[in-house]
């Protein structure tokens, strides 16, 4: 698996000429049953994929620079082109972060209400979100999921998955002043030479069947580290965006 979110590189100076390739492994079907396949329209009608997890029954978290003119979500899939059991919701309401910036992509986080509740069941399952006090640390190893490009480009039809390894800060820090620790996560070991790396945009970074992260960005020589959204500092504007999205 690739990580090249189409939208990024309309919105970064992102290239993956000479980029090395990193690949992933196809997930087992369904064992990751909070993930959700976000296919959106941006204003010019074009159309791209992130990725994003289910968090509550009726909401799905993603990265903020996944919003578009509409977005559909599909749960329960991993072949995203076989339609089984899969539930496609439209989102109501799109909220991404009040101060997502979308040239540093600092607070990239958005919350998705669905038009209506999804159904809880083998296939689709929330995923739990960290304490404020859970930090990943550097050298953990965690996991990411994604629909996004194979080493070849073409998109993945099938869910696929990769483990990447938490950086020390300063190892995107050195590649970007904008790297704010505080609320991002450095990840992928730029070393490791095998180093899969990747997932789509919005998806999550999970470490112990807790999401510690959002695939956000990654620099423009396509070379590991990434820089992922940090989840545990946005959860007071979670949790009270959350409690807006409450069904009446
Ligand atoms: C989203 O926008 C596209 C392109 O304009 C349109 O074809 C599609 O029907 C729209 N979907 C929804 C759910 O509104
Ligand atoms: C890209 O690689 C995938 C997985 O190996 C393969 O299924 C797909 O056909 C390839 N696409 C192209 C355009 O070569
Ligand atoms: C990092 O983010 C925090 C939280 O948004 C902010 O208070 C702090 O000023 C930022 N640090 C830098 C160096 O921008
Ligand atoms: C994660 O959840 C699955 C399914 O509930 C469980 O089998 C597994 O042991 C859990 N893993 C960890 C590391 O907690």
């Amino acid at each position: 698996m690739f990580l090249l979110p189409l939208l990024l590189v309309a919105v970064l100076p992102v290239s993956t000429e000479g980029g090395e390739i990193f690949w992933g492994t196809e997930s087992k079907p369904h064992s990751r049953p909070y993930m959700a396949f976000l296919e959106i329209y941006d204003s010019k009608s074009q159309k791209f994929r992130c990725g994003g997890f289910l968090v509550r029954e009726d909401i799905v978290m993603t990265a903020a620079h996944c919003n578009g003119r509409n977005i559909t979500v599909t749960l329960g899939a991993h072949n995203i082109k076989k339609q089984k059991n899969t539930q496609h919701i439209s989102v109501l309401e799109a909220i991404p972060h009040k101060s997502f910036n979308s040239k540093t992509l600092v607070n990239d986080i958005m919350l998705l209400k669905l038009k209506h509740k999804a159904k809880i069941n083998g296939v689709v399952k929330t995923i739990d979100l960290p304490k404020s006090q859970d930090q990943v640390k550097p050298g953990q190893v965690c996991t990411v999921a994604g629909w996004g490009n194979l080493a070849n480009c073409s998109l993945s039809d099938t869910l696929q998955e990769v483990d990447l390894e938490v950086q020390k800060s300063q190892t995107c820090q050195e590649m970007s002043k904008n790297f704010n620790d505080s609320i991002q996560i450095c990840v992928g070991n730029p070393k490791e030479k095998k180093a899969t790396a990747g997932g789509d945009s919005g998806g999550p970074f999970v470490c112990h069947n807790v999401t510690q992260g959002i695939v956000s960005y990654h620099y423009c020589t396509g070379k590991p580290p990434r820089v992922f959204t940090r989840i545990s500092s946005f959860l007071p504007w979670i949790q009270q965006t959350m409690k807006l999205l409450q069904q009446p």
